[in-house]
């Protein structure tokens, strides 16, 4: 059986669900910059150069927006509005709460409490909003559970001081924790310090202009500082907290039993996942990245207390996303599917989202295995989903079967790691519950939610929620703690 305390719920992120990008004192974020076109991603499946050398995974994404410090009036930027859960909080709220919500994931904007990031007072107003969120989810007793950076930042941060790579980026960060651990100390008790830690890139997500690989792995020190000094802040101010860190779980597969192709495997699970999680669990940097850095080159600027933090920062437990398993090869023709963040060689064995993503249950709790053997921490399933074109019948009804199996199948899996494995589960929340922009395509109609927004590609739409078959689907779910499935 899943935990008495399991934390059924659904999740999203301000900058692709909020809305209200001006209101309320808020400051312009790094989110706020991305088109709905501009968000192509230069992708490739190899993980080899022209030598066979293993590449940098982030090499081919380390520009994947061009950046503007001032927005095009005749452009369509989709955080500006999302779906406008700004205004529509409590009538959300109210729908997660008839599902059965035990919690609630979203994301707080960090420029709508300090506006430009580097403030002395936080805005009064901003820290409002969210109080009365989560004073609506505590009404239904739904818990919310908080992710303090969701793919963005302050402008004001990446305009004047590149963002994440400075050292200054950290002090400005811990204000706006200490702010919001103080602010919403018993009302908050599950937090996530960044998302997907291991898909963080260029401009939008570390405020970064002309990316390197040098440039990346001293941003990434000063994540993993913030991050760390973040969890022990938040102990300090409440020993209720359980802070978390959030990785994109992307699993991957040997193409073939040949140990070339097992040996890049094992390589770029390494780089790709495992580093994030090894550091932010284990409190230090794992041998094959020091040796990496040094082959490569790369000096990280360390201040002399920096292993020391990472020590006690280990965080509580691991939140992590899974969509999708990909294929590691050592073949530079095999067909390429995509996926979240990465795009990887084909699996012959698997059907495809619209989307070209790989849909594998099994590789569910396969991960589930893997992250409790390795860390023995409390785990997390924070994202999961199947992003859809779904259609409106002439009654207003969406029968989005296909959505209900993807989550089925997934749940079932998810259940055997648990009952069957015996991995500690905290809880389930698939992405975006209500529809909400898409991070990787700005799109409206990639839809992940039970729960429809009336509302276009070009933001076009009256905003109206309605509920899918999987609404109905996912309450009932809840309402038998996963066994009428
Ligand atoms: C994760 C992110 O990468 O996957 C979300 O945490 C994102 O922000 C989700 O929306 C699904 O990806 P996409 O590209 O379909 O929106």
């Amino acid at each position: 059986m899943l935990k008495k305390d399991f934390l059924w719920g659904g999740a999203t992120a301000a900058n692709q669900f909020e809305g209200g990008y001006q209101e309320g004192g808020r400051g312009l974020a790094t989110s706020d910059t991305k088109t709905n076109g501009s968000l192509t991603r230069k992708r490739k499946h190899s993980f080899l150069n022209d030598n066979n050398e293993i590449i940098y995974l982030h090499e081919s994404e380390f520009i994947s927006h061009d950046y503007q410090a001032t927005l095009d009036p005749n452009m369509y930027y989709p955080s500006h509005k999302a779906v406008d859960f700004y205004h529509h909080y409590r009538e959300d709220i109210a729908l997660m709460a008839e599902m059965g919500f035990k919690c609630y994931r979203m994301s707080l904007s960090w420029t709508r409490i300090f506006p430009n990031g580097n403030e002395d007072e936080p805005n009064e107003e901003g820290l409002k909003f969210y109080e009365n969120v989560f004073d609506e989810c505590l009404k239904y007793g739904i818990q919310p559970v908080v992710t303090l950076n969701h793919f963005d930042m302050p402008v004001y941060l990446a305009q004047h001081q590149d963002g994440w790579l400075s050292r200054n980026t950290i002090e400005c960060f811990l204000k706006y924790c200490q702010t919001v651990f103080e602010r919403y100390k018993g009302k908050v008790k599950y937090w996530m310090t960044f998302n997907e830690i291991n898909l963080l890139r260029g401009y939008a997500t570390l405020g970064i202009h002309e990316m390197n690989t040098q440039k990346y792995y001293q941003a990434l020190h000063h994540l993993f500082i913030a991050s760390a000094k973040a969890v022990q802040l938040g102990h300090e101010i409440d020993p209720n907290n359980q802070i978390g860190m959030m990785l994109a779980n992307i699993l991957t597969y040997s193409e073939t039993c040949n140990p070339k192709d097992v040996e890049l495997e094992l390589n770029v699970s390494r780089r790709l996942k495992y580093f994030f999680s090894d550091v932010q669990c284990r409190g230090y940097y794992p041998s094959y990245v020091l040796k990496l850095l040094e082959r490569e080159n790369i000096q990280i600027i360390k201040e002399e207390n920096d292993d020391q933090i990472l020590k006690d920062g280990c965080v509580d437990y691991i939140g992590f996303s899974y969509y999708n398993s990909g294929v590691v090869t050592t073949r530079k023709d095999a067909g390429m599917s995509l996926g979240n963040g990465i795009n990887m060689a084909q699996n012959p064995y698997l059907k495809e989202s619209e989307w070209k993503w790989p849909i594998d249950p099994t590789g569910l709790r396969i991960s589930l295995n893997i992250l409790w053997d390795r860390y023995q921490k409390p785990l997390f399933i924070v994202e999961n989903g199947l992003g859809a074109d779904d259609k409106v019948e002439k009654d207003g009804s969406i029968h989005d079967d296909y959505r209900i199996d993807y989550m089925r199948d997934h749940i079932i899996e998810m259940k055997k790691a648990v009952e069957e494995d015996g991995v500690n589960l905290m809880g389930y929340t698939p992405w975006g519950c209500i529809d909400l922009v898409s991070a990787g395509t700005g799109e409206m109609k990639k839809r992940y939610g039970m729960i429809y927004v009336d509302m276009d590609d070009e933001g076009n739409g009256t905003l109206e929620r309605s509920k899918k078959d999987s609404f109905y689907w996912y309450k009932k779910v809840i309402l038998s703690h996963g066994e009428d499935l």
